[in-house]
């Protein structure tokens, strides 16, 4: 029973965070590589898609504050991953420090939870990457065929073609007659398995490749982002009745249903929730980072700063341009666009956001296989896992099965079910690393923090209580499949893993060491 719980010594830590040679990760990302890949993970559907749905459903004017709550919730969350980050710069993230604190079931069971939450999370993005390239088609006149269309949406869903566009069953106003409209029904979305399987290819030919692309990508989202918020602004400016209208009341009273009110704030913090994932992402590039210990923490912290002020303010801009209430559509922020006046609107956000979900596929796939290859590292995942690329310096084994898993997941599964599974597993790891950092400074006091998670033990129990309670609010069909996942991973962990566990070959040698983790 002991080994279950044995941890992973800080020595031996501390030796894989420096092994260096043809057959490691590649040292190559530096402070803004490492702000723009959290900016790059961070800043895509959320934003582009949940802030009209959270405003429309949730909290009206008020869901300004939705962000602000959930941004303070994964600022708890943060400040213990930076501190774990900069302790431990081990590309196992969140697994590594479940693993030197909590033992390693503890650890097992987030790393298979990590490996959910970016596998998942890839495929949630690739399958909404596939309807904004459908709509920046059809901006551009190049309507999809028929036979084309019917490669762009999930199993079973069927596309009608209405006004020039193909527009999904759900979509629809109800009551909305379909009789006689073109229509094709969906089997496999093409888009989304292509753009996975791209991604994994620049993943698999480098880490400084795979970083400058994403720059480039960052810096498109942040121009579309910032072209909105110059335009926004204007127009506010010019209207301010129409602001002072549609601001009024800013916290929309409540319905009794969990809808406005201060409870509709807390149901819309959960809801853009999903907004914020990634940024823990910028954590499993700790091996690849040239000076971890310092450039980690300003990573995670910074990319979750910046675009925690920049959903602030477009949130709040959009319920000032456009009333609430018309903000449930699949491209909210191009609405608002084009209600400025803008025509080119529409196209300008389809732009950002393609080039916006193209990033977070990226880092995701890059975190997945990185916590993979950490687990294979410590012998819990066969060899072939951790294997080196000698010319690319990359994890190319794993980053080819994995794209190939998540290609497939993204063409066959519905959003929604996979972005609750997504946001439950995240919050999971994030109760985790904020319990680990407590126990860590109860456990060891004295070992060095380049970075010292403030006001200890009040931000890891309120991170904890936090991210349990949102846990406990997500929908039964993603606790069901959560718990299928856990099941499997278990399986795994008691089939192979124990029996293969460097840790506990070493605890059979040395029981003090490993089973208390000092050094
Ligand atoms: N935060 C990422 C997004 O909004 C997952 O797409």
């Amino acid at each position: 029973m002991a080994k279950l719980f044995a941890v992973k010594p800080f020595s031996a830590l501390r030796n894989e965070a420096v092994e260096e040679g043809e057959h490691t990760l590649k040292r190559s990302l530096g402070p803004v590589n490492l702000i723009t890949l959290g900016i790059g993970a961070i800043v895509g559907a959320g934003i582009f898609v949940l802030t009209g749905q959270a405003a429309a459903l949730y909290a009206g004017p008020a869901v300004a504050l939705s962000f602000i709550v959930a941004g303070i919730t994964c600022a708890f969350a943060g400040l213990c991953y930076a501190e774990f980050a900069s302790v431990i710069p081990i590309a196992g993230s969140a697994y590594t420090y479940g693993y030197a604190t909590l033992g390693e079931l503890v650890a097992w069971i987030i790393g298979w939870d990590l490996v959910l939450e970016y596998g998942f999370g890839a495929a949630t993005v690739a399958s909404g990457w596939s309807g904004y390239v459908m709509s920046f088609l059809e901006q551009v006149g190049l309507t999809p065929s028929p036979a084309l269309a019917r490669w762009t949406t999930t199993w079973g869903n069927t596309l009608y073609f209405i006004h020039g566009q193909w527009v999904s069953a759900t979509a629809l106003v109800s009551g909305a007659s379909t009789a006689g409209l073109p229509h094709v029904t969906g089997s496999f979305v093409l888009i989304a398995f292509v753009a996975i399987l791209a991604v994994t290819a620049v993943l698999v030919i480098g880490i400084k490749e795979s970083a400058n692309l994403n720059s480039a990508i960052v810096f498109v989202k942040l121009s579309v982002i910032g072209v909105f918020l110059v335009l926004g602004i204007g127009f506010l400016l010019h209207h301010p009745h129409l602001a002072k209208m549609n601001w009024h009341p800013f916290i929309p009273p409540s319905d009794g249903h969990g809808h406005f009110g201060i409870q509709g704030i807390v149901a819309g913090a959960s809801s853009v929730f999903f907004a914020y994932i990634g940024f823990d992402a910028v954590s499993t590039a700790a091996q690849e980072a040239r000076n971890p210990q310092k450039d980690m923490p300003i990573g995670i912290l910074g990319s979750l700063i910046i675009c925690t002020v920049l959903y602030i303010i477009v949130s709040g801009l959009l319920t000032g341009i456009k009333p609430y209430t018309s903000l449930n559509t699949p491209a909210p922020v191009a609405d608002g666009a084009a209600a400025i006046g803008a025509g080119w609107g529409v196209f300008m956000v389809d732009v950002g956001a393609i080039a916006g979900l193209a990033s977070v596929m990226l880092v995701m796939i890059l975190g997945q296989t990185r916590v993979l290859y950490t687990m294979a590292k410590d012998g819990l995942l066969p060899s072939w896992v951790s294997d080196i690329h000698p010319r690319f310096r990359t994890p190319w084994l794993v980053t080819i099965a994995v794209g190939i898993l998540v290609a497939f997941l993204a063409a066959f599964f519905k959003i929604a079910f996979l972005g609750e599974l997504v946001s439950l597993g995240t919050l999971l790891a994030f109760t985790i690393v904020c319990l680990g950092v407590w126990v860590m400074r109860v456990r060891q006091p004295d070992h060095p923090r380049p970075f010292r998670t403030p006001w200890v033990p009040f931000v890891p129990i309120a991170g904890m209580l936090i991210s349990a309670s949102l846990m406990v609010s997500t929908d039964l069909p993603a606790k069901i499949g959560f718990g299928i996942w856990l099941v499997v991973g278990l399986a795994i962990y008691f089939g192979y893993s124990t029996r293969h566990s460097k840790v506990q070959r070493s605890l059979k040698a040395e029981p003090a060491a490993a089973s208390t983790g000092q050094d």
